[in-house]
Parts: structure tokens; sequence; C-alpha cells
């Protein structure tokens, strides 16, 4: 063995979902059900793109071909613990058997946490992390997660997000092994009605999340395979999904990269820019991904000219870095110094290209940024960024 390979540490992953991933894969959903002796269900989509697409009628005929009973429930921006509440209760009624969540991150959050609230005993909200003090105990129907959007990677995740906006307002997580999909079932097709901002801003997302899980200090090499995979078609696609929403290949190639951004970040964990958009989320009505994806290039700046090249794990984070900037950009400068310096230049570059908007436009201000500064926590970040820091690159990018 070579003397200078580095071990491998211990590492964990959690429960994956069964995955079916192609376009005309949603064809497959009504004989999964069956398979699985489904016939009462709740189905929660978003509230616009997908109810008018063909393939939700389709879908909706051949759930009813199969003899499948549902109620189903449009879910109009983020959920709340009221929503899933109400979502349990009438879930409960009709005694149903497994959920379907069909939509971007916020529809599947949902389904996620109304198929656990299901075996809960009082409101979703006393188990959530940071809000309430009971401890959720893993039991839940079983979900099946069809993403729309190509981004949060929520289909893959075993927690839910739940958001209540205001002064007293929180954005936390409903969390348990057991709250993986049992299924996610990602057919590019189903992301083509999807509005080119929301494309965007979930595509911006999927990178954060890539980014953020693969220069974690919780990382492995596992994670760091799946990253590298997804950030690869990530680069590829972003611009021409964006761009073209019917171009199915760009459209295959972020479902994918969303995907992998979920595992990754189940399993290594996220930095800076997700420790922010909780409390930033909290405080305002702003989409997560355009949170993430008009902060990302500023916390990449922010995060290099602090690693310190005598710092051996600052070292590897530099690498990586480096390694970002030719997936992304497909090109490869030579030295590490000058491909991290092109992943700035790279995300400046996307950021613009694809028409992610400034926090200012969503009414963040110089006291929100102080604020939300003042309350992120780092999570797995590479390198230490004080609240002062945090405020700084919030405000670069009002
Ligand atoms: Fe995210």
């Amino acid at each position: 063995m070579s003397a200078h390979l580095p071990t491998i540490d211990s590492f964990s992953i959690g429960r994956c979902p069964r995955l079916s991933f192609g376009v005309g894969a949603r064809n497959g959903l009504a004989a999964l059900l069956r398979d699985a002796g489904v016939s009462r269900a709740g189905i929660i989509t978003g509230a616009r793109s997908l109810r008018v697409s063909p393939a939700w009628r389709q879908l909706q005929a051949q759930l009813r071909d199969a003899g499948l009973e549902w109620v189903d429930f449009a879910l109009d921006g983020e959920p709340g613990p009221a929503f899933v509440d109400q979502v349990a209760a009438e879930l409960r009624r009709i005694e149903a058997q497994a959920v379907i969540a069909i939509g971007g991150g916020s529809s599947i959050d949902a389904g996620k946490a109304a198929a656990a609230a299901f075996h809960l005993h009082g409101p979703v909200a006393d188990y959530l992390e940071g809000v309430g003090t009971r401890v959720p105990d893993g039991r839940s129907l079983p979900l099946y997660a069809l993403p729309t959007t190509g981004g949060t990677g929520t289909e893959a995740t075993r927690n839910a997000v739940l958001s209540e906006i205001g002064e007293r307002g929180f954005k936390k997580s409903l969390r348990h092994e057991n709250y993986a999909p049992v299924a996610a079932i990602v057919d590019p097709e189903l992301a083509v009605g999807c509005p080119a901002s929301v494309t965007a801003a979930s595509g911006m997302d999927a990178i954060t999340q890539l980014i953020e899980s693969y220069v974690s200090t919780t990382a492995a090499p596992f994670t760091d395979a799946l990253a590298e995979s997804g950030l690869l078609w990530a680069g590829r696609c972003i611009e021409r999904a964006v761009h073209d929403g019917s171009d199915i290949e760009a459209r295959a190639g972020m479902a994918y990269a969303a995907y992998l951004s979920g595992i990754c970040l189940a399993n290594a964990g996220l930095g800076i820019v997700h420790g922010a958009a909780s409390p930033a989320g909290a405080a305002l009505t702003i989409p997560h991904g355009v949170f993430c994806g008009t902060l990302l290039g500023a916390s990449v700046r922010f995060t290099l000219e602090r690693l310190d090249p005598h710092n051996a794990a600052h070292a590897v984070a530099r690498r990586k870095y480096a390694r970002i900037g030719v997936l992304l950009s497909g090109r490869d400068r030579g030295a590490d110094d000058d491909n991290a310096a092109a992943l700035v230049g790279e995300l400046a570059r996307l950021t613009d290209a694809i028409g992610i908007p400034r926090l200012g436009c969503y009414g963040f201000g110089v006291e929100t940024a102080r604020a939300v500064a003042f309350a992120t926590s780092g999570k797995s970040h590479p390198v230490e960024l004080d609240a002062a820091a945090v405020e700084a690159m919030l405000l670069s990018r009002l």
C-alpha cells in the first residue's frame, strides 16, 4: 500500500429510498402502490404548474385504474405545522395507507411531515427540533416522493422542514432515520412545466448542497464520490434547464444532481449558507433556493480567504474547492489556486446568467442581515465564520 494513501475514517450512511430514475419512471407508481397493497392514500402537490399539466391528468387516470382511492391537497408556498396537522387529520379520517408527494421540496416536505404526523400524538410542532420538546418515535406512513423541480433533494432525505414566518417565526426540521421516503420516483419529464425562476433557484440549492456537503468537515469518500458526480452534471445542465425548460436531457441532469445532493446532505452535513438559510427563512418570505443561490458565491469567496495554508484540514478544503471549479466549469486550469479562483468567478457568472435575485428584492436590509448573522450556525463548514463575517457576506448580496 502506498505510504501516501490517506486512511478512510469511519462513516455511516442512512437508509436511502428505492429509486426509479428516468423519463417515464412515474408510470411505475401505480404498480408500486398495488404491489405494496395500498388502496387508500393522501396525495400532496404544489398549487400551480403540476395541476394544469397533462402528466397530472395521466397519473390520476393510472391511479384510478389501479383502484386507488385518495384525498388530495394543494400546498401553496412552504409548509407550516398547521397545514401538516390538517392533512394528518384527514389521512386518519380516510385510514390512509400511504402518502404520495408530487412537487418541489415544499410539497415533499409537507408529505413527509404529514406521513409522520399520522402517527404522532398532538401537534407536529411539539416534535420539531428547537421548537418542541417531544421526540418522534419514527413510525410513519410509507411515503412515495415524485420531485418536479430538480433542486432540493428532499426525496432522498430523512427530515422535513416546516416554517412559520414572522417575529417569532422558525424554520425547523422534523427528523427521524425512518422518515426517508420508501420510494423516490425521479422522472425528469415532471419538471418540464417548472418555471425558469424556480428551476434556477432549485438548481442553485442543489449545487449549494453538493458543494457544502463535499467540503463539510464530516464528508466521507462515499459522499465525496456522489457530490463530484452531482456537480459534474449540474455544471453541464443548469443553464440549459433554465433557458429551455423542455430540454429533457438537461432536466435529467438536474434531477440526478438534486437527488445526489439529498443523499450527500443527509449523510455529510451542510455549511454556512444553509446555517444562515434557517433564520433567514424564518424572518422573511424568501425562496430557500434563491437565498442559497445568491449567497453561494460570496460564501466560497469568504471561505477561501480564510483557509490557512498551514492547516491540513484547510488544505484539503482548498483542494476540494479547486476540484469543484473544474467540475462546474468543465475546464481544468492546472494549479489548485487557479481552479479555486475560477470557481469564485464561475459562481458569480452563473448566478447572473440564470437570474438569481439579490437579497434586497425580498425586503432584506441591514437590520435583518445582522439578526440573521447572529442566529447563524456554521454547521459543518470547513472554516469558522463569525457573525461579523456572515453579516458582511449577507450585506455583499443586498
Ligand atoms: Fe437546501
